[in-house]
């Protein structure tokens, strides 16, 4: 089955894209893993968790687990709290591996409290959503949410391996099984053409959750996501182009309270970066395909309920903000970005024309 390298010298790890989760357990044991605690939440432990227990019982590893309410409106604080004090109350040791069993939430908030607990104990990721697989579980990003916006607490902790069990696809949501999509079409607009023109065509097989489709998309877009991390892990460049239409979708997400899927958001951040790019004169051509693929895959290209206010307020506090401009990646044509700086004093153009409650100036 695909594995791929991440190549990040002595952090270097591998991506294995696999039909279930049959192998993990040698694998794990071949890195002398000899105990872990699975980090996960309730609907990914009733239908994967005792199969994964057998699996790396199987060979002859000590499994405890923590099963917590992540979600991503409970990303916060007290879940990281709650997450790190559990491996600390099952007594972990620097050897002890946690193993983040599920979407990004759990991902994110499994590894950052692997990345502070004794100053840091080794992770590897089971991503068992499309989004974690073709993003989320790969990169290191890890962190919880600030009452302030989105991923505004973390750290880069690199997974010492990952695992993707393309049969935890069968049972997702259909909302969450395409809102993954909003990740792979965004890999695809900013760095792969050809998928995206793929995409295009070959929609019908994805939408009906073909293992074979869907191996050669994960396998596709983690290769992109990995060229890009290698080349710059902490986000200081290149890697800024993975958060594309990321701005605008996050403070969608926090103007609703974290009630949005991210990957839904992303759509309509694409969409409505995308159209200011080409207002800007920075793109064209981009956003007539943009819209029909997103539509294909049954993703929102608006937030009709969302309020712009929310929206600008969260957009303020964005990550990739720095002296008083924000870097906005920018698809200058289908496959391909570039970073534009732009005031944030004129952060609204931004959301111009995306259909959300209009501006009020009376609250
Ligand atoms: N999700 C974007 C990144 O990992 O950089």
């Amino acid at each position: 089955m695909p594995s791929l390298t991440v190549p990040l010298r002595e952090r270097a790890y591998t991506v294995h894209i696999e039909p279930g989760f049959s192998g993990l357990g040698p694998t794990l044991q071949g890195e002398g893993v000899r105990r872990v605690v699975v980090v996960t939440e309730p609907v990914v432990a009733n239908l994967w968790l005792s199969t994964l227990i057998s699996e790396l019982e199987g060979a002859g590893i000590l499994v405890q687990h923590q099963v917590l309410a992540l979600t991503e409106a409970t990303k916060t604080f007290d879940l990281w709290r709650e997450c790190v004090e559990g491996l600390l109350e099952l007594g972990v040791d620097r050897r002890t591996v946690v193993v983040a069993l599920g979407g990004g939430v759990v991902g994110d908030v499994a590894g950052f409290a692997a990345a502070s607990v004794l100053r840091g104990l080794r992770i590897v990721q089971v991503p068992t959503t499309l989004l974690a697989m073709v993003d989320s579980s790969v990169g290191g990003k890890t962190g919880i949410n600030s009452t302030k916006g989105k991923n505004l607490i973390g750290a880069f902790h690199q997974p010492m391996l990952v695992w993707a069990p393309v049969c935890a696809l069968q049972t997702l949501e259909e909302a969450e099984y395409l809102a993954g999509f909003g990740e792979v079409i965004k890999i695809a607009l900013v760095a792969d053409a050809a998928l995206f023109a793929e995409l295009e065509v070959h929609a019908a097989p994805l939408l009906e959750r073909s293992p074979d489709a869907l191996m050669a998309v994960i396998q596709r877009s983690v290769v992109l996501k990995a060229e890009i991390v290698a080349s710059d892990e902490k986000e200081s460049g290149l890697r800024m182009v993975l958060n594309a239409g990321h701005t605008v979708a996050h403070g969608i997400e926090a103007a609703s309270g974290f009630q949005w899927r991210h990957g839904a958001a992303v759509a309509v951040g694409l969409v409505a970066e995308a159209r200011w790019a080409e207002r800007q004169g920075h793109a064209a051509g981009v956003v007539e395909r943009l819209v029909p693929l997103l539509r294909r895959f049954q993703l929102p290209i608006d937030a009709p309920e969302t309020r712009a206010e929310s929206v600008l307020v969260a957009m303020r506090l964005d990550k990739k903000n720095a002296d008083a401009m924000l870097i906005v990646p920018v698809p200058v044509e289908v496959g391909r970005a570039e970073l534009i700086r732009h005031p944030i004093s004129q952060l609204a153009e931004l959301i111009e024309g995306l259909s959300c409650v209009a501006f009020n100036p009376s609250c």
